[in-house]
């Protein structure tokens, strides 16, 4: 809590490849948000283990999710990025909140019962106890406004629960985070079946489009985008296809819907689908380059997560200390 900014926290799972969704969903709207708040932005390798983790992969993965959130343009500078399990405070934290969390609350959870229900039967505790984790990450650093989005909301609700039930049981201890909704265009679709968010474990390669994909497949894989016989570029329930590439375009142009709807009156779908794809590629090209520029620079790198790491173990062991104190643990 520095000076009178509110607190945001933030993280993203090391555990795969970033889909555009994933950068117009989040990284782009934080980005915005750290002139105005104190950010904490987490690369939570953590929570990446609930489920198997090639180790040599999650290395690889987690710096480049750092250099994913500097070549978006998050400033080192301005906000504290740094690696989850290099604040040994969060799984501490979660370990003591775990105490005072229950199976049923838990249990309850649709992301943890539709896990379950891909793992074959082998379902680690982690993946059980992952909100209570998440809780951690939040409540450590007394954050005002967690970001996410609707497959996360319920992870922040029960954090709330698990905060303000501690508040009671041993007296006032953490800020309850609310949510921060972010405006248009938060949700991104898949292209080959828009009625389900953009993912990269999506069954059709074609459905989403990553981060790092070359120019020549990205305007592929918007040209091959579902559509409709309707012809005519709206943005309505009837025409989800075209409505999901709108919000792509309007998210990254900052052209409002309308503008849209006017612009290609009478022009059909092929036009809008091409400056769909160029619009993309102009935002991910740089941002591409950038990425393998920090990604090759490995001492660049350490230097911001050692320093974010110093900033966060600060901060995130005031916390604990408290909780351990009021749980009646004796003080170092
Ligand atoms: N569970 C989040 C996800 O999968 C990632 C996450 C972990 C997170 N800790 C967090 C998001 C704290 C916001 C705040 O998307």
């Amino acid at each position: 809590m520095e000076g009178n900014k509110k607190v945001i926290f933030s993280g993203i799972q090391p555990s795969g490849d970033l889909t555009l969704g994933n950068y117009l969903g989040a990284i782009k709207n934080w980005v915005k948000l750290q002139e105005e708040y104190e950010c904490y932005f987490c690369v939570v390798d953590l929570h990446a283990i609930t489920v198997k983790q090639e180790p040599k992969d999650l290395r690889r993965r987690t710096l480049e999710m750092l250099a994913i959130y500097l070549a978006s343009g998050i400033d080192p500078e301005k906000n504290t990025m740094f690696i989850q399990s290099h604040v040994p405070a969060h799984s501490e934290a979660a370990w003591l909140l775990t105490c005072s969390t229950y199976m049923g609350e838990l249990s309850r959870m649709t992301q943890y019962k539709e896990k379950s229900k891909n793992s074959g039967g082998n379902i680690s505790a982690g993946l059980f106890n992952y909100p209570v984790l998440m809780a951690a990450d939040i409540l450590l650093y007394q954050t005002d406004l967690v970001p996410v989005g609707k497959d996360q909301q319920q992870h922040l609700e029960i954090a709330r629960d698990i905060g303000e039930r501690f508040n009671r049981l041993y007296s006032d201890t953490f800020v309850i985070p609310e949510p921060y909704i972010a405006k248009l265009g938060a949700k991104i679709m898949d292209l080959q079946e828009p009625n389900k968010k953009m993912s990269k474990s999506g069954e059709n390669v074609n459905g989403f489009i990553l981060i790092m994909d070359p120019p020549e497949v990205i305007r592929k894989k918007v040209n091959r985008a579902v559509t409709d016989s309707l012809g005519v570029v709206a943005y309505n329930e009837q025409q989800l296809g075209v409505k999901n590439l709108m919000t792509i375009l309007t998210t990254i142009t900052g052209i409002s819907i309308e503008e849209i709807e006017e612009k290609y009156k009478g022009l059909g779908y092929s036009q809008f689908k091409k400056d769909v794809a160029e619009a993309i590629v102009a935002e991910l090209e740089p941002i591409q380059k950038k990425i393998v520029e920090y990604t090759a620079n490995k001492a660049y790198l350490e230097g911001i997560y050692k320093k974010g790491s110093e900033k966060a173990n600060y901060v995130a062991n005031k916390t604990l200390r408290k909780m351990q104190k009021k749980i009646g643990f004796i003080p170092r």
